[in-house]
């Protein structure tokens, strides 16, 4: 979502007639976009201030700006670091901010019509893989999660619109089409919910992988596992947050359901699309969480056999219901479970690794390091392809799908070799 949102930010930019500058010490201009789910991210925007301060030093002109996901008690400190602090959603002001002279112009003809920041049509920043946010917010209040306050309440984007983008994206070649939203599931747009969204977009003529994230397991309906099933353009790969594998620590993080639930419908899943990845999302260190209510965690994850995990170590949030809960497990502790999880996960995503050996599978490159190829496969799986003659002829296979046959399976990714060279 920050990518996607520096995108429209960097259109907007466009429209001021702003340019890139590889060389930050001459830029007039720094806009940074930042995050605020965990405090390392906020440090990462703390660490900044000092440098731009030493930057402004020399280069007098410079203003910074930043926007993103603030929280308020954060912009009255960043306020101080910053020449501006704007949500990201009021960027249509940011000719404004910048004091443009011409300003009412750029107002009156782009920007001023807007009233979601969504419509603005962004500055893809890749060629061949695009995020298309759909909706934005979320109303889930999670305990532990600033998103609520930071992105305010859920706002679904007109599906003509969508529909509008990925078209356009499609007929400039674009490979695959993420689409985005903190809970796409809530997805709605008068009678068009997320399925119907899928089909719409699946049903758009061309070669293109879809993909989606992030989902909300009470909100993950029977009726969007058929759809996922039946459009041959959704690939199999499936982010789903599980957040904790004991029912009372997900009743305390304020998630409604319950490990039994989630498991029954990883179980439909996978009947549904049997050769599905499967991610999730993981919090360590729940204030309170106990080493058996750890235990109930790495047991399901055993369980369950993921594919991928992004495993994040509590991080208490100013404004959250959990901030009133004493953050009481150690760092120590929290340390030692993500490597728990860590070494159960490294042997359940080699094991489904294991089975793609050998196989003939497709992969979009997304890179090229001499005679090495990367991409990621239908189950959004990294790929290293050795190309035994590298010629930067092969420069023209980023952004293309191409059919490899896989030699080797790692942890994190699969070694393969091109079927024709
Ligand atoms: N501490 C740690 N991880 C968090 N996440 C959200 N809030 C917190 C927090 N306070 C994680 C969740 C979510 C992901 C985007 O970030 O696992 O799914
Ligand atoms: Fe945060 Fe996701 Fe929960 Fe919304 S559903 S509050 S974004 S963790």
């Amino acid at each position: 979502m920050n990518i996607s949102d520096s995108e429209r930010l960097a259109s907007v930019l466009d429209g001021l007639k702003y340019k890139l500058t590889p060389n930050v010490k001459e830029a007039d201009l720094i806009v940074v976009t930042m995050c605020s789910v965990r405090q390392t991210a906020v440090d990462r925007v703390h660490g900044l201030m000092p440098k731009f301060k030493e930057i402004k030093k020399i280069n007098k002109n410079l203003k910074t700006v930043l926007t993103g996901c603030v929280l308020k008690k954060d912009k009255k400190i960043f306020i101080k670091g910053f020449d501006y602090v704007t949500d990201i959603k009021d960027i249509k002001k940011l000719p404004e901010i910048l004091e443009i002279p011409n300003m009412q112009k750029m107002y009156d003809g782009t920007i001023s019509k807007l009233d979601n920041y969504l419509d603005i049509t962004p500055k893809y920043s890749n060629k061949f893989s695009a995020n298309v946010p759909i909706m934005t917010g979320c109303n889930n209040f999670c305990s532990y999660c600033v998103v609520p306050y930071a992105r305010e309440k859920e706002v679904s984007r007109p599906a003509k619109e969508i529909i509008c983008e990925i078209k356009n994206l499609v007929k400039n070649n674009y490979k695959e089409i993420w689409l985005l939203g903190q809970n796409v599931n809530s997805y709605k747009d008068e009678k068009i919910n997320f399925p119907k969204l899928l089909k719409l977009i699946n049903d758009i003529p061309g070669n293109f992988w879809i993909r989606f994230t992030s989902s909300h397991p009470k909100d993950f309906s029977e009726e969007l596992i058929k759809t996922m099933a039946k459009c041959k353009k959704y690939k199999p790969y499936l982010n789903l947050p599980l957040q904790s594998g004991d029912d009372k620590i997900l009743k305390k993080m304020n998630r409604p359901y319950t490990t039994s639930q989630y498991k029954d419908l990883i179980k439909k899943i996978r009947k549904a699309m049997p050769d599905i990845a499967l991610s999730t999302d993981i919090i360590i260190g729940f204030p309170g969480e106990t080493k058996k209510q750890f235990e109930n965690t790495a047991r399901l994850f055993k369980d369950i056999k993921f594919d991928m995990a992004y495993i994040n170590k509590y991080s208490p949030r100013v404004g959250t219901a959990a901030e009133k809960l004493e953050d009481n497990v150690s760092k120590k502790e929290k340390n030692r479970r993500e490597k728990v999880l860590t070494k159960i996960l490294k042997t359940t995503a080699l094991s489904h690794n294991k089975k793609l050996i050998g196989k003939e599978i497709i992969v979009l490159i997304d890179s090229q390091k001499n005679n090495l190829l990367f991409g990621k496969n239908e189950q959004y799986k990294t790929i290293k392809i050795n190309v035994q003659h590298p010629k930067p002829k092969n420069r023209y296979l980023v952004g293309e799908f191409i059919k490899i046959k896989t030699t080797e399976a790692l942890s994190w990714a699969l070694k393969g070799k091109l079927i024709d060279e």
